[in-house]
């Protein structure tokens, strides 16, 4: 595997491939690489010849008060697991090599409708710092495909319908919540919990799991339920952000009888902030 801090450089290496009509497909992560990392990556290297994974903490996405400092950084170990997992080229490039003029001139993409909801709600800002760069990483790439996980459905949402309204031909292809035996979805983030926390921690699998529950048996008050698994984490040692029962289709709260439903939950746990979710069809 090759590492490259430059757009040049990359590029490069990126034009022999596609002179020889090589498919590529791209990771976009922040590094701090787990086995839910490695799904994508080996996700990637099923869909196209050449896997290029981008390691960048995005600072247009974090606001203030956020961790953009103290998001762990781990690149040796990174680069050892890409390397064993199939990736060819990792793109790490800095601050500069990727807002050369400061974030604050940089031109932004806004996907309208869903930023501003649940995750965009708690983190103002938040989805235009990640359409951005990933629009960025999809012209200096130029994939085929690119993976991204299914544990940030509003994000996965976002990046579909910017694909799709900026006419786009890159396939964006979700992968699996990758989860640890107990249930908790992997996350960098993880790692900020206590052995306590994270004990702790998969009871909010756990509570999604009850409101799809709910819902299977047919309990229509979307509210009740989202009120009772708030009440629910509260009492396991969660601080609220947000317990919503939405439509997979628009994120919007869902039309009567909308079958396609997705439950997204997000709740503070000591430092981390965790997000998770289910899909539910109720026609199964
Ligand atoms: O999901 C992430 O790790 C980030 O939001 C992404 C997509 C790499 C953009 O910085």
């Amino acid at each position: 595997m090759k590492t490259f801090q430059t757009i040049k450089e990359l590029r490069a290496a990126l034009k022999v491939n596609r002179l020889k009509d090589k498919t590529i497909a791209l990771v976009p992560t922040m590094g701090n690489l787990h086995d839910g990392h490695m799904q994508l990556v080996r996700r990637a290297a099923k869909e196209a010849d050449i896997v290029v994974t981008s390691i960048f903490v995005n600072p247009m996405q974090f606001s203030e008060n956020e961790d953009l400092e103290r998001y762990p950084k781990t690149l040796k170990e990174d680069q050892a697991l890409l390397e064993s997992n199939g990736c060819h080229y990792l793109f790490a490039p800095d601050a500069l090599e990727m807002y050369p003029d400061g974030k604050r001139s940089q031109t932004q993409i806004e996907v309208s409708a869903i930023s501003d909801i649940l995750c965009g709600a708690s983190r103002p800002g938040h989805f235009v710092g990640v359409a951005t760069v990933v629009t960025k990483f999809f012209n200096i790439v130029q994939p085929d495909c690119a993976i991204f996980g299914a544990k940030d459905f509003q994000q996965l949402m976002v990046i579909k319908n910017m694909t799709r309204d900026l006419s786009s031909n890159i396939t964006i292809i979700d992968e699996d919540i990758a989860r640890a035996e107990d249930g908790l979805a992997l996350s960098s983030r993880n790692g900020y919990l206590t052995e306590e926390e994270r004990n702790v921690a998969p009871i909010l699998y756990n509570t999604l799991l009850w409101a799809k529950n709910e819902l299977q048996l047919g309990q229509k008050d979307l509210q009740e339920i989202s009120e009772q698994a708030q009440k629910n984490l509260e009492q396991a040692g969660f601080k609220r952000d947000y317990f919503e029962i939405r439509s997979q289709v628009t994120l919007q709260t869902p039309e009567e009888d909308e079958a396609e439903l997705v439950i997204l939950a997000a709740a503070y746990l000591g430092k981390a902030r965790l997000i998770d979710n289910i899909q539910i069809n109720l026609t199964n």
